[in-house]
């Protein structure tokens, strides 16, 4: 099995100062960087956007792991391929036309991720996944951070972690992970977690901690 991977989210970050926040969480051992894009429409937040995206850029070589939650969707992906992701991945709930927002990600040389939220079943992208590099389950609704992890999910992870089979298609899991709920999404096939308060919790001195403690959890 492929080891884990721990993804913080830099909307748990100090805003004021990114730069040296990146830094910080890629010294501390973040495996991949998660970059929550929040538009105030398709989310009740509003976070950033791909400039920002491109001003951190330079400040870590660890893999860009952008989550899109904005709608429409298509507009924006040169954009924020061109600011630095490396993984794009978008909600199958923000559109009608999932399968030509993978084509366009893939086009732009990225790789191609789709999110569900809590409440959307996975056959919703069931025809898509000889196209996909990621699966993203939302195990909280999207928005806001420190929320707590919906534990009905581990049940949609088992079940697209067997969908999945032999397909070289990482699964992520995203909201509420602490050490606790780390290993119920570690056992039913998660092999990517996302973490933002648990990730950036008392500042830069607990970083490292922090993300050691939810990788021996896991
Ligand atoms: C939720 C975001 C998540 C979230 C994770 O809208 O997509 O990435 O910020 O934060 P925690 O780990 O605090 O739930
Ligand atoms: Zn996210």
């Amino acid at each position: 099995t492929a080891p884990i991977r721990i993804a913080p989210s830099i909307l748990s970050a100090d805003f004021a100062k990114l730069g040296e926040e990146v830094r910080a969480i890629d010294a501390a051992g973040a495996d991949w960087i998660h970059c929550d894009v929040m538009d105030g429409h398709f989310v009740p937040n509003i976070s950033f956007g791909p400039d920002v995206l491109k001003a951190i850029r330079p400040h870590t070589a660890k893999f860009f792991d952008v989550h899109l939650m904005i709608a429409p969707v298509d507009p924006y992906v040169e954009a924020f391929a061109k600011a630095g992701a490396d993984l794009i991945s978008f909600h199958v709930e923000a559109g009608a036309h999932s399968h030509r927002t993978v084509q366009a990600i893939k086009a732009q040389g990225k790789q191609a991720g789709i999110v569900l939220n809590p409440g959307t079943p996975e056959s919703a992208i069931e025809p898509l996944l000889g196209d996909l590099d990621l699966i993203l389950l939302m195990s909280v609704n999207p928005g806001f951070g420190g929320q707590s992890f919906i534990c009905s999910v581990v049940e949609k992870i088992a079940r697209v972690r067997a969908l999945i089979g032999e397909r070289p298609i990482a699964l992520e899991v995203d909201g509420g992970i602490t050490p606790e709920t780390a290993p119920l999404a570690v056992k039913a096939g998660a092999d990517v977690l996302v973490a933002g308060s648990a990730a950036f919790k008392g500042g830069p001195a607990n970083y490292a901690a922090n993300i050691a403690a939810i990788r021996k959890a896991a």
